[in-house]
């Protein structure tokens, strides 16, 4: 078993301008990086320069920091907020420039809405499309319902119950990341040598 870190990047799934989902991935972020058998880094897909004329695999070479990310990544969270029940578009166009990259590597979900589910639907909706992709999705996600009651004017996240649901569901993550690294590294497979 490897004692290298464990790299889990986190990637925000929204550009909307005033996005709550915002405040939520910096402090799962913070969490993540609190951990010492976590390195992580933070992508936002507003930063990704997507062209109006081309999409997928073809063009994932024009996201060099995104694809080394997710080569060297054991594992990925996603912070998704749910639009109609379902992802955002450009979460799935970000998510859509890579394919044999994600494959065989954990992810966890992070749910955020408005409403009382705490994005349980995108969630569920998600689980069908992370699997086309090749990677593993654990069953501890973590919910922010009424997300505009979790935080002051500052983005401080203002219940203190979520440390504890943010350990478990890191948990779980760590153990699947480390997991699937063990078996990539030791278990052949044609898609990792
Ligand atoms: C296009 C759109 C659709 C939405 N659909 C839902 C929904 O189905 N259920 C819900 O609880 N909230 C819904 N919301 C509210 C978001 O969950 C809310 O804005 C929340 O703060 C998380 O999104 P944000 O990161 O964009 O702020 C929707 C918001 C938008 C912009």
């Amino acid at each position: 078993m490897s004692d290298k870190k464990l790299f889990l990047p986190a990637l925000l799934g929204t550009n909307r301008k005033d996005r709550s989902s915002g405040h939520v991935a910096k402090w799962v972020f913070e969490k993540m990086q609190e951990r010492e058998e976590i390195e992580t880094q933070l992508f936002d897909v507003r930063n990704f320069e997507l062209p109006r004329d081309h999409y997928g695999t073809e063009i994932g070479h024009l996201f060099p920091e995104w694809r080394d990310a997710i080569i060297k990544a054991d594992g990925l969270v996603i912070v998704t907020p749910e639009y109609n029940h379902s992802h955002p578009g450009i979460l799935k166009s970000v998510l859509d420039l890579l394919l044999k990259e994600y494959i065989h590597k954990a992810v966890a979900f992070v749910g955020v809405s408005a409403g009382p589910w705490g994005g349980t639907r995108v969630i569920e909706s998600m689980v069908p499309m992370v699997r086309e992709l090749g990677l593993a999705v654990t069953f501890s996600d973590l919910n922010f319902p009424s997300v505009a009651s979790k935080f002051d004017k500052d983005g401080n996240l203002l219940d203190t119950a979520y440390d504890k649901r943010a350990a478990g569901f890191l948990d779980e993550l760590v153990w699947m990341a480390t997991t699937l690294r063990w078996g990539r590294l030791n278990v052949s497979s044609k898609y990792h040598s």
